[in-house]
């Protein structure tokens, strides 16, 4: 089944709850909560206690995008603001393994991402133990971007794996996705999709409809 994840960072964070609403009332059931550190990436987004906020008004699958330098030092926080799935990088992770230890041991969903430029064979010692696999379709930073195409290859490339390992982890692409582009994703063998801009815009509601539409 696909999955749409509606990422927040493009949302109007004065009218959050309502936004988050919306997406919720058109038929989406996970929410990309996309965290920034002004040091792995360029700018910085939000942290914790927007997390705790909005866990208070929601029930969506909270789908946590860490984009910060050594995310191993606070799993334990992001577990306990709200997060179902905690996306860390391997290009800012020391410890892939018991970064994916730990957030199991938790109780939640563990995700590995990976940029433009970094290669399935980064992480595929770990793709045994992961729940999904985040494949960056724009360098990660900013939403509103184009999505870079030739990242597609990589997602065949995990699907190929996952079919010919029987390993069932879920495929996520981020960045730059819309309904115009979205079967393009699918086809590769995504099967979750994050959409920042393309969602929160003008009609909401039906932005989310265009996606589902395409996507079943
Ligand atoms: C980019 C973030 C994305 C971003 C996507 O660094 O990881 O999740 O919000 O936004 P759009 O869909 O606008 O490219
Ligand atoms: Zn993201």
């Amino acid at each position: 089944m696909n999955i749409l994840s509606p990422s927040i960072l493009a949302a109007d964070f004065a009218k959050l709850g309502e936004q988050i609403e919306a997406v919720k009332k058109a038929g989406a059931r996970y929410l990309h909560i996309d965290v920034m550190d002004g040091q792995f990436v360029p700018t910085i987004s939000f942290g914790m206690p927007v997390i705790r906020s909005i866990r208070k008004a929601s029930e969506l699958f909270f789908d946590v995008h860490l984009m910060i330098d050594r995310p191993e030092r606070m799993i334990e926080r992001f577990a306990e603001s709200g997060a179902d799935l905690i996306n860390f990088h391997i290009e800012a992770n020391g410890d892939p393994e018991g970064t994916i230890r730990r957030i199991h041991s938790l109780g939640k969903k563990a995700a590995i991402t990976i940029n433009p430029g970094t290669p399935v064979s980064a992480i595929e010692p770990y793709l045994e133990m992961v729940d999904m696999v985040l494949v960056m379709t724009v360098e990660p930073g900013y939403g509103g971007q184009k999505m870079i195409v030739s990242c597609l290859d990589k997602v065949k490339e995990l699907r190929r794996i996952a079919d010919e390992c029987r390993l069932s982890f879920d495929i996520e692409v981020d960045g730059g996705i819309t309904p115009e582009n979205v079967s393009m994703a699918l086809e590769a063998g995504a099967n979750v999709i994050v959409a920042g801009s393309a969602v929160f815009r003008d009609d909401i509601e039906g932005n989310v409809k265009r996606f589902l539409e395409q996507m079943r």
